[in-house]
């Protein structure tokens, strides 16, 4: 079994890699108090049908609900604050920027809390609950305020005839991954190589290719590393498993490597 603490081993590694991944999920953002999906009470799938309200068919049946759902998501988000786990994240990529790394932080949270701690290089694999875009020529607008947006459906000038009709810039069940995104996360799992570094982060790993990039980090040869608060599936194949918070986790990860 993978180690469960933080050793001084891991700690070198850290401050000697060239590389380091970081995948987050929304484990990362709940000690902010954002929901996750897949908790068993609180999670967003456990209260809510995915297939009712996070499909493009969904959205074509009953563009209102699915509207007013992701408003009352990207409402709630706003309200939030970035926790310790997100500062101790801006902290890796000063660190590994300063020393001529290489750092990328791979996300599949929708929240925009990294941004907001100060992460510069963010690669946003599903998307965002504050860009809605255009359903007819993929124009983004940054939904960035306080207050709801004007209508349900959100049409922009014009009414429902000849309006234009708007829908949330996040990734839904069967629609294909920003192009880029995907590149660039590819990109940064595929430099990787023996003594760098890949943690993954606050996820249940189930859904791909997000889930995929764990095991190809440990291909090339990577030092992986999950941070949970539980076992998850790939708890069993990482060289370090380390379960707790990952606001705490993180912050003395950070402090090791730093002192
Ligand atoms: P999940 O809800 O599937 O998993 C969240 C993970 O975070 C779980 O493994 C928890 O144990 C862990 N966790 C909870 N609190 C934590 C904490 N304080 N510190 C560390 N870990 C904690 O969320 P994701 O893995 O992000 O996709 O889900 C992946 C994708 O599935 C989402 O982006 C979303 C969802 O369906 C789409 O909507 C397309």
């Amino acid at each position: 079994m993978a180690n469960q603490r933080i050793d001084d081993g891991l700690v070198e590694v850290i401050k000697g890699c060239e590389r380091l991944v970081v995948l987050t999920g929304a484990g990362v953002s709940a000690g902010s108090g954002v929901p996750t999906f897949r908790d068993a009470l609180e999670g967003l799938w456990a209260k809510y049908d995915p297939m009712e309200l996070a499909t493009p068919e969904a959205f074509g049946r009953d563009a209102k609900l699915v509207s007013e759902w992701y408003d009352m998501r990207r409402l709630k988000v706003l309200g939030c604050e970035p926790n310790e786990g997100h500062g101790a994240i801006v902290g890796m990529e000063k660190l590994m920027k300063e020393r001529g790394g290489m750092f990328k932080l791979l996300t599949q949270n929708v929240d925009r809390l990294h941004q907001r701690a100060g992460s510069e290089d963010v690669v946003e694999l599903h998307g965002s609950l504050l860009v809605w875009r255009d359903v007819e020529n993929g124009e983004e607008v940054l939904c960035d305020g306080k207050e709801k947006l004007p209508s349900y459906p959100w049409v922009r000038d014009g009414d429902e005839r000849d309006g234009r009709l708007m829908r949330p810039g996040v990734v839904w069940f069967g629609e294909m991954l920003p192009e880029w995104a995907v590149m660039e996360a590819n990109e940064a799992v595929s430099e990787l190589g023996e003594k760098d570094v890949f943690m993954s982060v606050g996820t249940s790993g189930v859904v791909y290719p997000a889930a995929g990039y764990v095991d190809e980090a440990r291909c090339k040869g990577a030092v992986t590393v999950e941070v949970n608060l539980e076992r998850t599936p790939i708890s069993d194949f990482v060289d370090r498993c380390l379960l707790g918070k990952s606001e705490e986790i993180l912050v003395e990860l950070l402090e090791r490597v730093k002192g």
